[in-house]
């Protein structure tokens, strides 16, 4: 099960014990500027507060020095927080006993590195079985749970390689088999592709959206690149000086950004790979359905105007279009016999950058399926262009 976390009013405070204690007072009333020119101490996260659903991969954004690894951080109590509380699948974790913090490390947290943090005298299955080795679980139960998270992320075959022979895309793969093999319901992802080439980094998102979308996990995902962020988060938290500017999906900040900063942050996004077909498609003036008159159809066309119209069946899955010429030209009672199917169609979940091929050779409406092959709108190449002017 993937695990949802809760976390209020959190804050953490780096300095010496005395440093802080005067920080913990000054906090609410001064910035955290002001307070380390008081006191000397650092304040990494203020007052921040999240409520992280279960299954959501969440992104936590911001520039160099704004608190995000010293956020996620806590989530492991690598950093103790000095204020606030953090509960994960209820279970708050200031909380627990030494020996329930191990349980939990052990079993339902796991964190991937930027910069891999691979132990370089040993091989690839020798760092993605570290971890089991350390909780002593046995040679062969270790080895196959290590197969396996290594096979999970493409690396099978390069069990016996040492990581200097290993591309960096190769050894952020293994960094995240690593964090893999104990199946954690919370996977925490510190700026893991920051490292990487455009193009491998690409690679490297796409495959964890599938991984995503095909595992139980709740995972936490930060990075310093806002295209990255909008591309990856089901939402999105940006902070700026240890506090949190905006909490959002990509739409909501596009939408309404809550301040300048904002804006002046995403202003270089590439919005073709943010935006999904859904977010912009159309609902068709009519659709017709398998069964219906062509009588009827025919006159909806006329009367509204169209040159085709899509069909679907009683369940909505698309079945094709009919012309309106074909509907004038038969005598058929029913529509049935009339559908051509011209497998052009776009998914709702492609970004437009995807679906950008199809849309551009396309002069008409385009339907729009999910998953399943149901009709779920219509979409041309001039929404798309309306949409990205805006
Ligand atoms: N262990 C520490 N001791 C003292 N100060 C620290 C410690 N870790 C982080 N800081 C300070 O806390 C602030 C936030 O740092 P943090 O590493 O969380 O930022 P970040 O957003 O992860 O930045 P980056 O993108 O560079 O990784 C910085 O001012 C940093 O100097
Ligand atoms: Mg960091």
């Amino acid at each position: 099960m993937a695990q949802a976390v809760s976390i209020k009013n959190l804050s953490v405070i780096f300095g010496k014990e005395k440093q802080k204690k005067e920080a913990l007072e000054l906090l609410d009333s001064h910035s955290p500027l002001d307070v380390r020119k008081k006191t000397g101490a650092t304040v990494a996260v203020k007052n921040v507060d999240f409520e992280i659903e279960e299954g959501e991969l969440f992104v936590i954004v911001g520039l160099s020095g704004s608190g995000k690894s010293s956020f996620i951080r806590t989530l492991n109590l690598l950093n103790r927080p000095a204020t606030g509380t953090i509960e994960v699948g209820g279970r708050s974790l200031t909380e627990m006993s030494k020996d329930e913090l191990r349980e939990y490390r052990r079993n339902d947290v796991s964190m991937v590195f930027q910069h891999f943090g691979l132990l370089s005298h040993r091989t690839v299955l020798g760092n993605v079985e570290y971890p089991l080795e350390v909780q002593k679980v046995d040679k062969e139960e270790r080895q196959e749970r290590s197969m396996d998270a290594i096979k999970l992320v493409g690396l099978d075959g390069w069990e016996h390689h040492m990581p200097n022979q290993l591309s960096g895309g190769m050894r952020q793969r293994v960094g995240l088999a690593r964090a893999l093999t104990n199946d954690p319901e919370l996977l925490l992802m510190d700026e893991p592709y920051s490292a990487l080439d455009p193009l491998i980094r690409r690679e490297m998102q796409n495959e964890l959206l599938k991984l995503e979308d095909e595992m139980d996990r709740t995972i936490i995902f930060i990075t310093h690149d806002m295209n990255e962020a909008f591309r990856m988060g089901d939402r999105i938290a940006l902070l700026k000086d240890a506090e949190l500017v905006q909490l959002g999906t990509p739409e909501e900040f596009f939408k309404n950004p809550a301040n300048q900063y904002v804006k002046d942050f995403i202003a270089d996004v590439d919005k073709t790979r943010i935006l999904k077909v859904r977010n912009i498609m159309r609902k068709p003036t009519a659709v017709a359905k398998l069964g219906d008159s062509r009588e009827t159809i025919l006159e909806t066309l006329k009367e509204k105007d169209m040159q085709f119209i899509y069909v679907t069946d009683d369940k909505r899955y698309f079945k094709g279009f009919i012309t309106l010429e074909k509907l004038k030209k038969s005598k058929a009672k029913t529509i049935d016999n009339l559908v051509e199917n011209d497998k052009t169609q776009i998914y709702r979940n492609d970004y437009l950058q995807d679906a950008w091929g199809k849309l551009s050779a396309a002069t008409f409406d385009l339907p729009v399926v999910d998953g399943k092959g149901r009709l779920r709108g219509i979409l041309n190449h001039d929404n798309v262009v309306d949409a990205l002017a805006k």
